[in-house]
Order: C-alpha cells, then sequence, then structure tokens
C-alpha cells in the first residue's frame, strides 16, 4: 500500500467503464480481477505482480479475493503486489470474503459474531492493509441468527475495517432477512451479491434476484461469466493439459464429465455457435462476447475476470468494445441460441410492469 511520495504508478482508468455498486456510492469498474484459483494457487511470485500490473495499466482498479483463496495465499500474494508495485490505496477497490476460515476449530469459520470479526482482522493482517473496501459473507450460515450476522458486520464497518458489507451466493429470501433486519435496526445492509452468472447459469441471477434489484438496487459483483472457461471454447475438444479443468481435475471432475454427456454436449454445440454469431455478425470470439453479454446486464456492478495470465487480461478486456454492439437484435440472436432465458414472473392476466415498475 502506498500514499503520497511512495506512489509509483498513477491510476489511468483508459476506457474502462465504471458502476455504481449497487445503492452505495462507491464507483466499481465494470470488469475487475480475482484471485480463485490462480493468484497464490497456481499463480505464484513474479507472474502475479504481472497480471495485476496489466490490469491496472488498463483500466482494473479493483481487485477481489477471500481469506480461503489458496488457503489465505492470495489475500498475501495480492497484498505483497500491491505494496510492491506502489499502488496508491485510495485508487484502489478491494474486497475479500469470509466464511470458510483457515483452521478446523468450531469457531473458525462460518458467520458468527466472533469470525465476522476476528476473520477480518486475520485478512487484513494478510493482505497488509487498514481496510477493505468491501466485506463479502462468502456464503449464508443458517447455524447463527441473522440479528447477529448483520449487527456484527455493521462493527466490522464502524471500525473502519471495511466500508460496505456484501453476500455472496445468498438465496433471495436470506438477503431479504438481512435487509429487513438492517431497516429495522438502523444498521448497515448489504449492498451487493457475488453471484455466478453466464450464459449458462441464469436462473438465480436473472429471476431469484430480480425483486432485489428493484426494491433495494442491489448490485453484483459476478463470477465466472467464462464458466471456468468453457465460454472461451477452448473445452470444444478435450481437455487442453495446463488449463483450469486439468489443473485442478478432482474439483472440476463432474463439469469435465458431464461435457461427454447430453448436457454438455449441447453446451458445446451452443458455444460452437455463438462463435460463429461473435466472429461474423461482432468481428470478436466467443469470449469477449460472453463477457460482454453479462457486462451489459443492467443489474451487473462489475465482472470479476479470471486469468491464469496477464495475456488473458488484456484479451478479456477487448469486451469493453463488444458491449454497445449488443443490439436488441443480436440479443435476440443469441437467446434463439441459448435458449435458457428464464421466464418473466407470472401476471395472471394483470398488464406486465415494465422494469421500472410502470405501465
Ligand atoms: N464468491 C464466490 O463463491 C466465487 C466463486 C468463483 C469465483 N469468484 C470470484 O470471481 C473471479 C472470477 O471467477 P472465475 O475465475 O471462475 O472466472 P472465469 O472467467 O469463468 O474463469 C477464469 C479462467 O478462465 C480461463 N480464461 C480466462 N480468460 C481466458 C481467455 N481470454 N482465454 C482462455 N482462457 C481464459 C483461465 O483459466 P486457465 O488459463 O487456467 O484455463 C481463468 O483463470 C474469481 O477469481 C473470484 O475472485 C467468486
Amino acid at each position: 500500500m502506498a500514499s503520497g511520495a511512495d506512489v509509483k504508478v498513477e491510476f489511468d482508468p483508459k476506457n474502462m467503464l465504471f458502476r455504481r455498486l449497487g445503492p452505495s456510492g462507491l464507483r466499481v469498474p465494470v470488469f475487475s480481477l480475482g484471485g480463485w484459483l490462480t493468484l497464490g494457487g497456481t499463480v505464484i511470485g513474479d507472474p502475479v505482480k504481472d497480471i495485476i500490473k496489466t490490469a491496472f495499466d488498463n483500466g482494473i482498479n479493483m481487485f477481489d479475493t477471500a481469506e480461503a483463496y489458496a488457503k489465505g495465499k492470495s489475500e498475501v500474494e495480492m497484498g505483497r503486489v500491491i505494496k510492491e508495485l506502489g499502488l496508491r490505496r485510495t485508487d484502489l477497490v478491494v474486497t475479500t470474503k469470509l466464511f470458510w476460515g483457515l483452521r478446523s476449530g468450531p469457531n473458525d469459520g462460518g458467520l458468527s459474531r466472533k469470525h465476522i470479526i476476528e476473520g477480518t482482522k486475520e485478512c487484513l493482517e494478510r493482505l497488509g492493509l487498514d481496510y477493505v473496501d468491501v466485506i463479502f459473507a462468502h456464503r449464508p450460515d443458517v447455524s447463527v441468527p441473522m440479528e447477529e450476522i448483520v449487527r456484527a458486520f455493521n462493527w466490522v464497518i464502524e471500525k473502519g475495517w471495511a466500508f460496505y458489507w456484501a453476500t455472496s451466493e445468498w438465496s433471495a429470501y436470506d438477503i431479504e432477512e438481512a435487509q429487513h433486519i438492517a431497516t429495522k435496526l438502523g444498521l448497515h445492509g448489504p449492498i451487493a451479491e457475488q453471484c455466478q452468472h453466464n450464459m449458462f447459469h441464469r436462473e438465480r441471477p436473472e429471476k431469484e434476484y430480480r425483486p432485489l434489484y428493484k426494491k433495494y438496487q442491489l448490485g453484483t459483483t459476478v463470477f465466472s461469466a467464462l464458466a471456468s472457461g468453457l465460454l472461451t471454447g477452448k473445452y470444444n475438444a478435450g481437455i487442453p493439459e495446463g488449463t483450469r479443468f486439468s489443473t485442478h481435475a478432482n474439483f472440476f471432475k463432474g463439469t469435465v464429465d458431464s461435457l461427454q454427456k447430453e448436457e454438455g454436449l449441447t453446451k458445446i454445440r451452443k458455444v460452437n455457435e455463438l462463435s460463429v454469431l461473435a466472429e461474423q455478425e461482432l468481428g470478436c470470439t466467443i469470449t469477449h462476447l460472453a463477457l460482454a453479454w453479462v457486462a451489459k446486464n443492467p443489474n451487473t456492478s462489475t465482472v470479476i475476470l479470471g486469468a491464469s495470465k496477464p495475456e488473458q487480461v488484456l484479451d478479456n478486456l477487448k469486451a469493453l468494445d463488444v458491449i454497445p454492439k449488443l443490439t436488441p437484435e443480436i440479443m435476440d440472436k443469441i437467446e434463439a441460441i441459448l435458449e435458457n432465458q428464464p421466464a418473466a414472473l407470472p401476471t395472471f392476466g394483470r398488464p406486465a410492469l415494465d422494469p421500472n415498475g410502470r405501465l
């Protein structure tokens, strides 16, 4: 972390787009960078610096990690690189997540007040930072009363260890309960949900959370927009050496097995059709199309990119130029290929409202 004279790199947003994170005043880049499986995991040392520097030099100033990523090493590597690059703290949006913990004691994970407070302090120590911008509850914890969770995150914010809190992979019901308690008690409620959203995973972000966008202006920090690489087309004809599905073969065994079955073969057929559409109608690759498609969604605050090499960051940022090319006609063609658009809420004969609640 650097301030004043020891700042080595001035932030230049280049052609990055920025959006508010949910109802908050925090501006986040439409493409950010995360560290799951990569930073501190398969990528360590100088290559971590190369990836983060490439991102920062190209307008990405938001970095996402978690206590659980590479058993804490992701936070350590990210913090080390931020310091070594001499990035100014105020230029950055750093987010981390709590839930799984690093040890196996009864209070070393979950969302008890004890783990939220102790876990936050440990995250900050590993990152070498005084605060993170957003702290996420990495999963819901059914074993802790929601009021305890909301009060504990509120405390973390009041202490100045985080500016905002948010959720990840919570149901709409859980988010609603947290919002209700926060409103009732005058406490900080969650501002965003870190959810999976990609062309093959749509129900939760596009249907289940729909009422929350309208009611709470809930933001989303989307993960796995490339479905771990499936939406780059790299797995169309097997599992290439050195790619995520081979370097984390055990974790992705179910996914890889499914690629041989009807469900997976259908996905690969759609990837092929989308590749043709991307190339012929937009002059881009399916990777750019898949990323731009998620970024275009008005409920997406930021798409967290994952990258094992700096070149992937550069390639993925070409999606910025594709977002304005996604006209209603192109979106219809994409829907015709995907055939998985979540159904609209039933209106039982009453006239449907537009997204602003108007007739
Ligand atoms: N909250 C949660 O529960 C949760 C869960 C998952 C992720 N996340 C967050 O979201 C971030 C992104 O998720 P993700 O990594 O799953 O995203 P993703 O975009 O679906 O997958 C990223 C991976 O795809 C491959 N890839 C990326 N760009 C490529 C390109 N241009 N060409 C070819 N291959 C490319 C790389 O893997 P290889 O090169 O190794 O093949 C890369 O590591 C994570 O780092 C993390 O911060 C959060």
